[in-house]
């Protein structure tokens, strides 16, 4: 998605001050890995878990799956709204400061008093999170990639994997394509076609452009595009008009995060299978399975999380629209939750 620029977002009311204090701790003599602290949290990860912990509690997550959501909230730069890294530890983006929390979205966690967030300035946070990513990202592991197509992040440090941690998120000015704009993906720049979408044509669409408008007038193979993605579950920008965003992405395993919507979300199928997890964005609490099909389009209300799975490598398309004055919008009850009434 693209970052948007905005004052606030409503969803937890800016009281506190905004904590700036970060630190990377020192190298683990036994497992070689450093730790980390962000105001009162501090993370650490062993031969097979993140550890969090906190004023009042403690969590654990397999490192896999830790750095999996790690990944695409450090590549999203927080992204629209939640990001559940699981049922427990996640961040609220505020676009331009962001909220790190323990249970804020977990009823049992919210039931019982034991919830604690910290609010941090972006740009105190993400820096952190890019250190911890770079440092428990072994030699063998892309966090970024399908299980299939990568190694294992279990066990002591074993030097690092900074080439796939720092790829950056495509992210159009117009259309990718356009010139000046993101390149069409070939393999002469390093995007070839991806073992399950050797099936889809390559052809490129004729364009004959009038003289005069070949900085306006573009075209490209989607489908060849998106079979081309060296990484999964990463929406990135391809076509922008106005706040109109198309974000297609490929799929394959399991969305890495729950994402907790700030705004409706549109997602149109393209190929294969893709199969969600509804739930209530506050709660947790289950809502909806939605199965989707080549062809399918649902969407996302504003008060759900969600979280998808592909058995098989598909391409979606998320449809957004990437005005920062909705989450405040809908907060105040002057925008829907949902995109269509019947
Ligand atoms: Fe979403």
């Amino acid at each position: 998605m693209a970052m948007l620029e905005t004052e606030s977002n409503a969803t937890i009311p800016h009281g506190a001050d905004v904590v700036t204090d970060t630190e990377i701790l020192p190298i683990d003599n036994e497992t070689g890995y450093r730790s980390f602290r962000a105001g009162s949290f501090v993370f650490r990860r062993d031969e097979y878990f993140a550890r969090i912990s906190w004023p009042g509690g403690t969590h654990a997550m397999p490192v896999d799956a830790y750095l999996r959501a790690l990944m695409r909230d450090v590549a999203w730069g927080f992204f629209y709204g939640t990001v559940n890294f699981d049922d427990v530890v996640g961040t609220l983006n505020h676009y331009g400061e962001v909220t790190l929390f323990a249970g804020r979205y977990n009823d049992a966690y919210r039931n019982a008093g034991r919830d604690f967030s910290e609010r941090f300035a972006s740009e105190t946070l993400m820096p952190l999170f890019k250190a911890m990513v770079s440092d428990w990202s072994n030699a063998n592991y892309d966090p970024f990639a399908a299980p299939m197509e990568t190694g294992t992040p279990w066990g002591a440090k074993n030097g690092n994997n900074d080439e796939a941690v720092t790829r950056t998120r495509v992210a159009a000015r117009r259309m990718v394509g356009l010139p000046g704009d993101t390149p069409v993906r070939t393999d002469e720049n390093g995007f070839p076609v991806n073992r399950m979408f050797s099936d889809v044509p390559q052809d490129r669409p004729v364009v004959e452009v009038e003289p005069g408008f070949e900085n306006e007038v573009s075209a490209y193979n989607l489908f060849a595009y998106l079979s081309r993605s060296d990484v999964t579950w990463n929406p990135s920008v391809c076509s922008v008009v106005g706040d109109s965003l198309f974000c297609p992405t490929s799929e394959e395993f399991t969305l890495p995060v729950d994402h907790g919507n700030d705004r409706c979300e549109w997602f149109i199928t393209l190929s294969d299978e893709i199969d969600w997890d509804i739930r209530d964005k506050d709660s947790g609490k289950p809502r909806a399975k939605v199965i989707t099909k080549a062809g399918d389009v649902s969407c996302m209300p504003a008060d759900i999380r969600h979280k998808g799975f592909a058995n098989k490598r598909a391409m979606l398309l998320v449809w957004e629209n990437g005005s920062p004055k909705i989450p405040e919008m809908i907060a105040k009850g002057e925008a829907p939750i949902v995109s269509v009434t019947f």
